[in-house]
Formats: C-alpha cells, structure tokens, sequence
C-alpha cells in the first residue's frame, strides 16, 4: 500500500485547525496524516497536536520556525492572514513542499505573480482554496452551463449578502477591517465571486468599473449616547443596536451559549459565557461597531465586460440578515436563477410550457456527516487536494494557483476603479502592470 500523504499546517486558527485540520482528521490515515503544525498561539497548536497526534517536536512557534527546519512534510496548508501568505509560501516552495494557499494569494499582484514563478520554478503545485467551485451548488450551475440548454450566456448577475452580523464580525470590529493592515473588501471577502465568475463562464475579463464606500460603520452614524465598548452601552441603545456585541457573540443563536462555533470562537479559544464576555470587556469584538478603526467598504457594484460581449455585474452588501450569495444567469434560450445557502437552482426554459420549469435540490449532497462550511465548499475541496496529490486525479474544478489568479487581477482592478471614481479599467492595461 501507498505511504499516506503527510501534511503540516501553517496557522492553525479557523481555516487551518477549524476547517481543514478537522476535515482532514476524518479522512482515513492509510490517505493523509497531518504529521507537523505552527502557530504563535500555544493554545491553537496544542489543541491541533490533539486532534492529529503530532509529537511536541513536529510542533512549532510559528510558521517561519517550521520552515527552517528540513522538509517535514509533502503538503503544506498555508492558513495565516493574508499579507503573512506570500514570505511563507514562498519558504516553503524553496524547501520543497506543494501548497494548499489560503486566499487572497496575497493582496499585492507583484507578489502572486512571483508566488506562481516561485512554484514554477521549482515544479511545485500550489493550490488557492478557491471553496465555491467545490460546492455541490455551484457544481451544478457548471453543469448545467456546460450541458448548454440555457443557450449562448449574455448576462449574469451575482450577490453576495455579507450578513450583517459577519460584516460587523469580520470587517468592522475583525482581521479584515482595514484595508492596509490584510486587504481589501473586494478582495479579501469577493475573490470567491470573481474565481467563480471566470470559471463558470470561462471568459476573460476585458473592461471593469466599481463603485463602493464605507456608509454606515463609522462615527457619525453612532446613535446619541452609544459607548465605545457594547458592555458600556446603555439598555436602550444596545436594545436597538443589532450589531450589539453581546447579541452576536453571546446570546443565541449563535452566540458562546449556543457552543462552540463561529464566530464566538474566534472572539476567544474558550467559549464560556465567562471568557468571552471577559473577551468583549478587554478585546476587539466588544468594541461599538461606529467606533473602530476601520475603513473597507460595506458595499461596492462591480460591473465587467468579458470577451465575446458577455456582461457580469456584482454586488457585494453587508445589509443582509443571512450570509448569502445569489445568481442570476441569462441565455439566449434561458435563464437560471439559484441561491447557494438554500442549495436551489431554478432553471426556466423559454416557451410557454410549465414543464420548461426545473428545480434542483443541492442540499442532498451535504450530508450530516459532512463539513457544512462553505456550502460543503471546504470538504469539496480537501476532497479534491486529496484526490489530486494521492489519486492523481485532476478535477476540471482544481484550482492552480495560474488559474486562481484571474480573480485577483478582476478584484484589484476594481478596486483600482472604485478608488478613481468608477474610472473604466482596461484589464490589459491594467495587468501589463505586474
Ligand atoms: N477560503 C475561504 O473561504 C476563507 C475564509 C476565511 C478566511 N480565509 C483566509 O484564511 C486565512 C486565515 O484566516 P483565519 O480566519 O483562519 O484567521 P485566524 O486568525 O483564525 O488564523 C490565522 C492563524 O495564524 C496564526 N499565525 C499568525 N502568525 C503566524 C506565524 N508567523 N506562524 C504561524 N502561525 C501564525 C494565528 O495565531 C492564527 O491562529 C486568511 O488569509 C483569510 O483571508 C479564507
């Protein structure tokens, strides 16, 4: 029999230990072993040695411990924050290992660019965890582009609805709030939307323009009397406040009452009632959500002209109740509309008919059993890396890092755009650049 593959995961926060390292702790060890880890938190690096039996001398104080010793492992998921990406991917490319990367790539072009000539150059795979294209949902959209009853594509039109409690969360109080210190909106939360767009249409992106701004989280839209911190706030303020942090972080639904999950956990490893209210007292997530120091927007429109006169527009907004995305795809024979979290896609065949109506129901394929992130996204995906580094068996949905950089040159020449007013970006101009 094979020798399994062995990994070693670099940043073992939510991605690394809450998505990946447990998804990959299912999977049978005769096929993969995670066999070394690093993070700067003990307690994370401990609770990842637990859950995968990693001996105290395969675990490190951070990522650029592990890569100075000889190579440990064949794979190694890089899932720190994204301007620490580019230093250890490309370590680890010069030590040897094939990379699972966590997404943006990198927030500057230069470095993706010289993160793909890195792999290049020394024959290496890297592979962006690009999650939406393993979802069962958007699989079936793929499908049924490729099987062509919609006809040729003219239109599509995608939304991604935040939620207003994971703006709140992620990109006014969390590690992506700023643009300079990670990336920013249009990257770090809508890579997703512009890799799904290039590879279920299968265009290049030619011309873009975007507009977005910070509308809502920011000091002058605070509510009189509001405190700084959500503990000091007074009743009837944090009452009418849905962005209260104790709302979020503490009272059910999904709040420290309800377990252990997202995004309590982020908020502190420990999720007692005790410790996180004691976290919202002292740390990031109790702050007002008007008095941060933040500056990604919390809405932005990107329209784009691909080749062969095929138009896209997006829409990114915070103001959702539930985290969601939509599409809306028009053929010249057809139109599909569908919505991921609640896995349905309705495809309508033009003509008079009923019958001309389909719906399909994508849920069936996330079971119990499975990792619901993502839609099924993040189980998809390690299915395909394991697929792809163990059975040599390379999906059409792979996503290569040559492949997965389309998405960030759409997302920053958008950015580009909405900075300068919505000026037009022309995508050659424009990637000529880097
Ligand atoms: N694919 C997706 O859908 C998706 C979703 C969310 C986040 N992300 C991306 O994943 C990455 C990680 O996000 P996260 O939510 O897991 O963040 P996180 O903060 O929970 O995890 C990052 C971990 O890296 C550790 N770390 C920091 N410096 C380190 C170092 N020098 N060496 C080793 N470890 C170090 C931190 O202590 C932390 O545990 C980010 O780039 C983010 O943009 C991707």
């Amino acid at each position: 029999m094979n020798k399994p593959l062995t990994v070693a995961i670099v940043g073992c926060g939510n991605r690394g230990r809450e998505a990946y390292g447990r998804i990959l702790s299912y999977r049978s060890s005769d096929e993969v072993k995670v066999v070394a880890a690093a993070d700067i938190v003990p307690e994370r690096l401990e609770m990842t040695a637990k859950t995968h039996n990693i001996p105290k001398e395969m675990c490190f104080a951070s990522g650029e411990e592990l890569l100075k010793q000889p190579k440990l492992a064949d794979l190694m998921f890089i899932c720190t924050q994204d301007k620490q990406h580019y230093a250890h991917a490309i370590a680890a490319l010069e030590k040897g290992y094939h990379l699972v990367l966590e997404k943006p790539i990198s927030p500057s072009l230069s470095e993706c660019k010289k993160i793909a000539e890195t792999a290049n150059k020394y024959n290496r795979t890297v592979l962006v965890c690009h999650v939406l294209r393993y979802t069962p949902f958007y699989s079936k959209v793929k499908e049924i582009l490729n099987s062509g009853v919609l006809g040729r594509i003219i239109n599509a039109t995608l939304e991604e609805g935040v939620g207003y409690f994971h703006q709140a969360h992620s990109f006014v109080r969390g590690n992506w709030r700023n643009t300079e210190e990670s990336s920013p909106m249009i990257l770090a939360k809508c890579c997703h939307d512009m890799d799904i767009m290039v590879w279920l249409f299968g265009k290049k992106a030619k011309k873009i323009s975007s507009f977005g701004d910070l509308n809502y989280f920011k000091a002058e839209n605070a509510p009189e009397g509001a405190a700084l911190r959500c503990l000091d706030c007074p009743k009837a303020v944090k009452d009418a406040c849905p962005y209260d942090a104790e709302k979020i972080y503490i009272e059910p639904p999904r709040g420290a009452k309800a377990g252990r999950f997202w995004p309590t956990r982020v908020v502190s490893d420990d999720t007692s009632v005790e410790a996180v209210t004691k976290a919202l007292r002292e740390g990031p997530y109790g702050r007002c959500v008007f008095h941060c120091d933040n500056d990604v927007v919390d809405s932005q429109v990107v329209n784009i002209q691909f080749e062969d006169g095929f138009m896209a527009n997006f829409l990114m907004t915070a103001f959702t109740k539930k985290i969601g995305r939509k599409i809306r795809i028009k053929g010249t024979l057809g139109e599909l509309t569908g919505h991921m979290e609640e896995n349905k896609i309705t495809v309508k065949l033009f003509g008079e008919t009923k019958d001309n109506i389909t719906t399909y129901d994508t849920s069936t394929q996330i079971t119990a059993k499975s990792h619901p992130g993502h839609g099924g996204g993040d189980e998809g995906l390690v299915k395909c890396v394991l697929d792809y580094f163990v059975n040599d068996n390379i999906s059409d949905k792979i996503t290569t890092i040559d492949k997965s950089i389309e998405s960030h040159f759409i997302a920053l020449a958008a950015e580009e755009s909405r900075l300068h007013g919505g000026e037009v970006v022309d995508m050659d101009e424009f990637e000529s650049k880097f």
